[in-house]
């Protein structure tokens, strides 16, 4: 049976996050703002989780209800049949986000919410959920838009930008579906070389290479929210894993480097690209962008120059941005480079003109990702 699912994702992502969708088998596939409406079976449910690498959580909306005051919310929620999706046995939580004038905390709104289910539970058996914020059963979603309140299921439960790899981060690490964002943007498919000489905690060689090894970025999970609903199908879940496990490839065809000035955080980026099996594939050095060298003829360079955010910094983020420019120039012809940077007047001192230019955020920070054609 078909269903009707919302994926969120980051603001900027949401046309590139549709397309992996298609690709992943998703029907009616509609980007909207911080999110991709689409619709599939509970096999395709399940694979979304274990293969987006774009996509924070799916949501699957069960009920639609009138919320114009809390009372109204209460009654409303308290009459709808919960059996189908939680009983007395299950521990569970509740998430809200929107607002309306009635409903503008989301604590408050969660509350009313979890109140008219454990009260329903009361009347009905006599006995009650737990109410489990850190780890419930099931993760209740409710999103207020003016006086509609959309409840739906959290398949994923945790983000799925947490892989499990990121234990050890560095400074200012970007999210994995950020990196996973950029590398889809830049058309790598591990047939040319990868180079990022800002590699930080290895975010974005550790997306590439899981990207070029057709490794589903869900299998190094722990856990996703749909494992413990009533409906889960622990054969159909078993399979689509053993299917992703075997579609790894074995190694690369062409290289992954990532170098950085900083010796302490090049060490937490291979304890990370260990966690997920790959610290043999990637080659992670300790260099200084004056220093580094392209690892392969023609290829993508991928990354996020520090932008700085004390004062006395900017001299020194100038000089380097400047340097950035003239590395690219001048070691990386038959390359195309993308910069993601939280500060346009930094970007400038690079020099070069881009070919494209498309704003993304880093978590709250708006960014622009720039495009530079190397000849
Ligand atoms: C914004 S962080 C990159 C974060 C990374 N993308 C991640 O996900 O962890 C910028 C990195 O640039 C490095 N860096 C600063 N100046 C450098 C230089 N001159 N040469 C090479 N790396 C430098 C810093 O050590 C820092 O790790």
């Amino acid at each position: 049976m078909n269903r009707s699912y919302f994926a969120t994702v980051a603001k900027g992502l949401e046309e590139i996050a549709a397309q992996e969708l298609e690709k992943i088998g998703a029907h009616q596939v509609r980007a909207t703002a911080l999110g991709v409406h689409f619709q599939g079976d509970q096999s395709l449910l399940y694979k979304v989780n274990l293969w987006s690498r774009l996509v924070f959580k799916v949501l699957m909306p069960i009920f639609e209800v009138e919320c114009a005051t809390t009372q109204q919310l209460y009654l409303q929620i308290r009459k709808l049949d919960w059996s189908e999706f939680l009983s007395w046995q299950q521990s569970f939580a509740v998430q809200c986000t929107g607002s309306n004038p009635n409903l503008n905390h989301t604590h408050f709104t969660a509350l009313q919410i979890k109140n008219a289910i454990v009260d329903q539970q009361k009347d009905r058996h006599g006995k009650r959920s737990n109410i489990d914020s850190k780890s419930p059963d099931l993760l209740i979603n409710a999103h207020i838009d003016r006086n509609i309140c959309t409840i739906s299921l959290d398949s994923s439960r945790e983000s799925l930008h947490r892989r499990g790899y990121h234990l050890a981060m560095g400074p200012a690490p970007l999210k994995e579906t950020l990196a996973a964002g950029i590398i889809e943007i830049s058309g790598f498919d591990g047939k040319v070389g990868l180079y990022d000489p800002f590699c930080g905690s290895g975010t974005l060689p550790i997306e590439a290479a899981s990207l070029a090894l057709n490794i589903a970025p869900g299998l190094s999970r722990m856990s996703f929210g749909f494992e413990s609903w009533l409906d889960f199908q622990p054969e159909l879940w078993q399979r689509l894993k053993k299917e992703a496990s075997e579609s790894r490839s074995k190694t690369l065809e062409c290289p992954i480097t990532g170098s950085d000035i900083d010796a302490g955080i090049l060490q937490q980026a291979r304890s990370n690209a260990r966690l997920c099996k790959l610290d043999r594939e990637i080659e992670f050095q300790r260099k200084a962008l004056a220093d580094i060298e392209p690892n392969a003829n023609s290829g993508i360079l991928v990354c996020n120059p520090p932008y700085g955010k004390r004062l006395g910094e900017a001299k020194d983020l100038q000089i380097l941005y400047q340097q950035l420019g003239d590395v690219l120039k001048q070691r990386f012809k038959g390359w195309n480079a993308y910069v993601l940077t939280g500060n346009r007047e930094l970007s400038k001192m690079i020099g070069l003109r881009s070919a494209s230019r498309l704003t993304l955020y880093n978590g709250s920070i708006p960014c622009v990702l720039l495009k530079y054609e190397l000849y």
